[in-house]
């Protein structure tokens, strides 16, 4: 049976992965400092497990496989950028306590998560001490950037995976030689962000007229929009607000930094809400997919031709989580605790397309 150790668990990715996988394993330990994620990862595993620091964090224990998605806050664009240097004392430079568990417990198996911008020539120097560190104890490391629109869930969300490997002594060639891995081929995309909806959503979660004001950019209805496409079809000449401002509305243009300064945003698209005074966000209006779940209400989507948050199931869903865990979590944990335990988990489709390569 497959031993598995997840540090900064959050709520349990990577054992929900193995789980719908159908493949033998034991959660050896979850370390998790938050208690309300550590709440939900025992809601939806059956596990019974307590906060722990990873700081503190030195168990002698046997696992086979470790999975750290360390916390990536001080790499992020949407963050300082203070980094993750180790001794920095910033949240991100706890993945160097993984190598030094990694050290002591020698899984066959490290998979690692982070955001993209871990690779920027601003951070890219702690990947890199991390990929030595791992190769010093004798790991072949592979790492790729996969986006999760790519393995069957309409979320945009691109992180960077790095999966290290134990080398193996070859008695044929009296040495060590590197297991062989191939990250997952993409598949193409099936579902939209529509199929992931609720169907009776709560009032509350509909952006309201002042709301609404500042998201759009509404004197671009002055001049004529031609001949806009949505998943309906064309739908001719817009030249009005088409429609009520809070109901009713064909499409919505959305305030973006671009030379037109605005995108159009039609039924089912997925409309990122943050920030929304900003000069420089790109890229608002996803078509028929969300953007990137973060650990806030700030995702929103066109639905009935309204604007609207993302409910917690809905982050749930992007994260492939399925209803009966989001709904034994929801018992433990406020909305705003859901919103950043999905926010800060990883794609359970992304990481089952990976051990399914790994394990194989
Ligand atoms: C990016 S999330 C990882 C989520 C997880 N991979 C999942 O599947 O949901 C990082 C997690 O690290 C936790 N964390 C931060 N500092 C920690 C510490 N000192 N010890 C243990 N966990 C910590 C945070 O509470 C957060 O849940």
């Amino acid at each position: 049976m497959l031993k598995v150790l997840e540090l900064f668990a959050g709520i349990g990715a990577c054992s929900k992965a193995l789980e719908n996988l159908g493949i033998e394993h034991e959660i050896v330990d979850a370390v998790e400092i938050d208690k309300y994620a550590i709440k939900s990862f025992n809601a939806i595993h059956g596990t019974n497990f307590e906060p722990q620091d990873i700081k503190e964090w030195n168990k002698d224990i046997k696992c086979d496989l470790i999975m750290h998605g360390s916390p990536c806050q001080d790499f992020s664009i949407a963050g300082k950028q203070a980094g993750g240097d180790e001794g920095s004392g910033t949240r991100s430079s706890l993945m160097y306590e993984t190598l030094r568990i990694v050290e002591k417990l020698k899984p066959t198996y490290v998979i690692w998560e982070n955001v993209k911008n871990i690779l920027s020539s601003r951070h890219v120097h702690n990947w890199d001490a991390y990929a030595e560190y791992m190769e010093e104890l004798g790991y072949t490391n592979h790492c790729q950037i996969l986006n999760a629109k790519d393995y069957g869930i309409p979320q945009n969300r691109e992180r960077v995976f790095t999966i290290s490997i134990k080398d193996y002594y070859d008695k044929d060639f009296n040495c060590l030689l590197a297991r062989d891995f191939q990250f997952p081929a993409k598949i193409k995309l099936k579902k939209k962000l529509k199929d992931f909806l609720e169907i009776n959503v709560d009032e509350k979660y509909y952006l309201n007229k002042e709301k609404l004001d500042m998201i759009s950019n509404w004197q671009c209805y002055e001049k004529p929009l031609n001949h806009i496409k949505t998943d309906e079809g064309i739908m001719g000449t817009i030249t009005t607000r088409s429609g009520a401002e809070c109901g009713g509305m064909k499409v919505i243009a959305i305030k973006t930094a671009n030379k037109q300064g605005y995108d159009l945003a039609s039924n089912g698209d997925g409309i990122d809400l943050s920030y929304p005074n900003s000069q420089t966000r790109r890229g608002r209006v996803g078509h028929s997919i969300s953007k990137t779940i973060t650990t806030s209400d700030f995702q929103g989507v066109m639905d009935n031709y309204r604007v609207r948050k993302l409910t917690p199931r809905e982050c749930f869903r992007l994260m492939g989580f399925d209803d009966s865990d989001f709904n034994k979590a929801s018992e433990v944990c406020s909305n705003a605790q859901l919103y950043k335990q999905a926010g800060n988990s990883i794609v359970v489709n992304v990481l089952e397309a990976i051990l399914n390569e790994l394990l194989k």
